[in-house]
């Protein structure tokens, strides 16, 4: 790759078809302004031949394209969806360049480079001093990356630790099968970074490029960060901050956000390659449910299908299919089932979905422009065009039997495409997809182009389709493969993991920046896929995953059995406890799911997200992460090590989640009485933030509430299909900030969009008169479950008068927990609880 000075310099060298005579043209080039006019929200670069365009879709998210030759290729994109692309901030001329509220664009008036900074002047991103390189059609774009900055998101790639500072990475969907932490390429291409700390603080990164990029962060030079591709557009987008937060929303309102899921999938999910027949199945059903493993969600996997052919049954092992999930259904089990996106290439058998296809001519063409056949799981196959709408659409419709039999949701697998027995384990490069729909102009493209959307088009035409087969219902999707937006159809895991203690580091690392990159709903096959854990690695596992986004148990043929009793009873005890915990907690979990589809704030997220110092922490951290915003789970940076550690909590005052105690000693017996001392406590809590040291314990997992969360949690249920008995608690835990919010809906349907939900806030605050509860009235005309209250204020000790809009309640006081509990009939209206000393 040659380097050059300027960006425009590079594209005139090009356009002159010159690079070899770089060096003696280069004098001349230079000698050239750039000429900077306005367009439509923001700027038009002209240098030679080359042209450069910043525009601002919004006041915080610039659009850089870059023209080597002057010609921009059409604009479109599978990310970012054209009304998103057309929007323009309104924007004010400045000589060199344009601002909008929130950003000034500077583009340097000899070398056309960019810089952007907040409107004090701090700098968010910079072009290094060289920005652009170019060899024929590839193109790599240079920015500085300061000495301060870490780097984040794109998806599930592997590396030691959650920052991606040092690395360097490929994008190319690839069946990593058996990958260790440090393999590269693996599953997804995800083409969207942060970086965090820098001067402006964080921003983001999208480069939409579909080709086989890279990126390179610090590894080559410690100072520039870098990323490119082969071929294709120069097409990335800036998402400024300042916050993470604003970045990650900001991403998923350009790629969209993750529809609100079944609630079902929250819940534990059983799974294994395979559950071979109705026997075995309805088996492992049975179990859970007599070992009181609260699951929602039975997997079947590709040996459920006759001859591995997606879209059949092999009815010896399942001779009524129908019936066996419906009856799986009443007990409270949801069933997945896998559909790999590969179609058997038997013909004159009839296998509708490959006859169906060939007539419809829906498959992928090899370069001489026939059906090209590749071997996976049935043997020869052929691929659909996941591209083209009218393949996409055709696809859909074959999930008709699979949903008329009852199955729940479908699993997309092998979709990078995995081709066995070639040497690149996918089909050639120059296969040819077609392309119609969207915003593209109907066209033929080749797979190095399609290869890193192809996965996410298969869940597209997977979503769309259940979507139209049960247009009421929401679809779930689960995929391996996909590419920026891809959560717009279908949650994710991370592929066949192993059953190694370095794995379950890497599976919090590879799912927390899944959250930050759009995949909010992701999975890791708890236990690990290949090998078998070890008794303490699997219940280890199981307490982690219970406060991840998906829990799915899942592990290969051939493997030692995983299920949560393979173990024995006491670790059986310690697993059921954990998924218990999880059922209690869901009302906290899915009021997540909930804020989740609308702003894109990631469930499982790094713990700088909420508390930025964090970055900053001393401790180590490799390991924690939080569940929201209000739960903060620690588990030993070294799973696997006996070693005490040290917790850094953020500033602002933290409560065991076990005990409900407060973490932060307190000024508990002065004036004023216990619970307004305690709360008073909490509320002023000391500005930094406090170091807890830990003893790994394999039945303790260390977890803490935010002073100032209020968690809404439900009495234990063995599947999300029953209706809990009793009441919903509140645990309100007085300290700053102190808030909490209570969704539901009727779990399954769409109605939510039309005004059926029930989503309320509730609010802590004290004055001279105690601490008051309040809740605002319910928005939504869903009805919950619930007909009472049960509230717990943690950090008291005494207890206090308890009035309901005036009205006394009767009030117990546990000291020894620091516990005041009261109870009230549900309302629909605001009201204030009032606690006086
Ligand atoms: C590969 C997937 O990654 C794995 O989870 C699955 O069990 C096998 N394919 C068989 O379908």
């Amino acid at each position: 790759m040659k380097r050059v000075s300027g960006w425009a310099l590079a594209c005139a060298m090009v356009a002159a078809g010159a690079t070899a005579a770089l060096a003696q043209s280069a004098p001349a080039v230079t000698a050239q302004a750039a000429r900077v006019t306005p367009v439509a929200g923001g700027v038009e670069v002209r240098r030679g031949a080359a042209v450069m365009r910043v525009v601002a879709l919004t006041d915080a998210i610039l659009r850089v394209r870059i023209a080597p030759d002057g010609r921009f290729p059409e604009d479109a994109s599978w990310a970012v969806d054209a009304a998103t692309r057309a929007k323009h901030a309104t924007v004010t001329a400045a000589p060199d360049g344009f601002a909008t509220a929130a950003l000034r664009v500077h583009v340097d008036a000899r070398s056309g480079a960019l810089a952007v900074t907040d409107p004090q002047g701090r700098v968010i991103s910079q072009d290094a001093a060289r920005p652009l390189a170019l060899d024929g059609t590839a193109f790599t774009v240079a920015k500085r990356l300061p000495l301060t900055e870490h780097i984040f998101g794109l998806g599930d790639k592997t590396g030691g630790a959650l920052d991606r500072r040092g690395m360097s990475y490929v994008d190319w969907n690839t069946d990593a099968y058996g990958f260790s932490s440090s393999t590269d390429p693996i599953y997804k291409s995800i083409p969207f970074f942060l970086g965090v700390g820098g001067e402006g603080d964080s921003y983001g990164i999208l480069f939409d490029n579909t080709y086989r990029a890279w990126f390179d962060f610090g590894h080559k030079d410690a100072d520039t960060l870098t990323f490119g591709a082969p071929d294709g557009p120069i097409d990335y987008y800036i998402i400024a901050g300042p916050s993470t937060a604003e970045v990650v929303r900001r991403y998923t309102d350009l790629t969209g956000k993750a529809p609100l899921p079944p609630l079902w999938s929250l819940g534990y999910q059983q799974s294994r390659y395979s559950y071979m027949d109705d026997a075995e199945l309805r088996g492992v059903a049975a179990r859970l449910r007599s070992d009181r493993v609260p699951t929602d969600v039975l997997w079947l996997d590709i040996d459920f299908q006759d001859r591995n052919r997606p879209f059949t049954v092999n009815t010896q092992a399942f001779p009524d299919f129908a019936r066996t999930i419906g009856d799986l259904k009443k007990d409270g089990f949801q069933t997945v089932t896998i559909a790999d996106l590969h179609v058997a290439a038997a013909a004159n058998q009839g296998y509708a979905p490959y006859d169906q296809g060939m007539a419809g001519h829906h498959f992928v063409r090899d370069a001489s422009g026939q059906t090209y056949v590749g071997e996976v799981w049935p043997g020869p196959s052929v691929f659909p065009d996941f591209t083209d709408a009218a393949a996409r659409k055709w696809y859909g419709t074959l999930f008709r039997s699979l949903t008329d039999a009852g199955v729940a949701g479908i699993w997309n697998d092998m979709n990078e495409p995995s081709v066995f027995k070639t040497p690149t384990a996918t089909m050639p490069l120059d296969n040819i997809h077609h392309i119609a729909g969207d915003d593209f102009s109907p066209r033929d493209a080749s797979h190095a182009e399609i290869h890193n959307v192809y996965g996410m088009e298969n869940t597209r035409a997977t979503y769309d389709g259940l979507l139209a087969l049960r247009p009421d219902e929401r679809p779930f999707v689960m995929t391996r493969a996909s590419y920026a937006g891809g959560q717009r159809y279908s949650a994710t895991w991370t592929g066949d993991n192993s059953a190694t203690w370095d794995h379950l580091k890497l599976a919090i690392h590879q799912v927390i920046n899944l959250g930050l990159s759009g995949f909010s709903w992701s999975a890791n096959d708890v236990g690990g896929f290949t090998g078998g854990p070890s008794p303490e690695l699997l219940t280890r596992w199981f307490e982690i995953a219970t406060f991840m986004p998906i829990f799915r148990d899942h592990a290969a043929k051939d493997t030692p059995r995983a299920e949560p009793w393979v173990d024995g009873p006491e670790h059986l005890a310690i697993r059921r406890r954990f998924v218990e915990e999880r059922y209690r907690l869901m009302p906290y979990l899915y009021a997540l799911a909930d804020d989740n589809a609308r702003t894109g704030d990631p469930i499982m997220r790094p713990v700088f997200y909420d508390y930025p110092d964090a970055i900053h922490a001393t401790c180590d951290q490799g390991m924690a992460f939080t569940l929201g915003r209000d739960l903060l789970v620690a588990p030993p940076p070294h799973p696997e090590s006996p070693q005490t550690y040290d917790v850094c909590l953020p500033q602002g005052g933290w409560y065991d989640y076990w005990t409900g105690l407060a973490v932060t000693q307190g000024k508990a017996d002065q004036g004023g009485g216990p619970v307004q001392a305690a709360a008073q406590t909490m509320m002023d809590a000391p500005a930094g933030g406090t170091n807890v040291t830990e003893t790994p314990k394999l039945d303790r997992l260390p977890v803490f509430v935010r002073a100032g969360a209020i968690v809404p949690r439900q009495p234990l249920v063995q599947s999300t299909s029953e209706i809990p008995q009793g009441p919903l608690s509140i645990d309100v835990y007085p300290g700053p900030d102190c808030t909490g919010t209570l969704y539901a809906d009727d779990g399954h349907s769409l109605d939510y969009r039309r005004g059926s939900f029930y989503r309320r806030a509730i609010r802590c605050t004290r004055d001279a008169q105690g601490l008051t509860i309040s809740f605002t009235a319910a928005d939504g005309r869903f009805v919950p479950w619930w007909k009472q209250i049960a509230v717990t204020v943690h950090g008291a000790t005494a207890s206090g008068t308890v009035t309901v809009d005036g009205r006394k309640l009767t009030s117990s006081f546990d000291a020894a927990g620091q516990r005041l509990s009261f109870q009230f009939d549900e309302q629909r209206g605001a009201r204030d609880i009032v606690i006086a000393p």
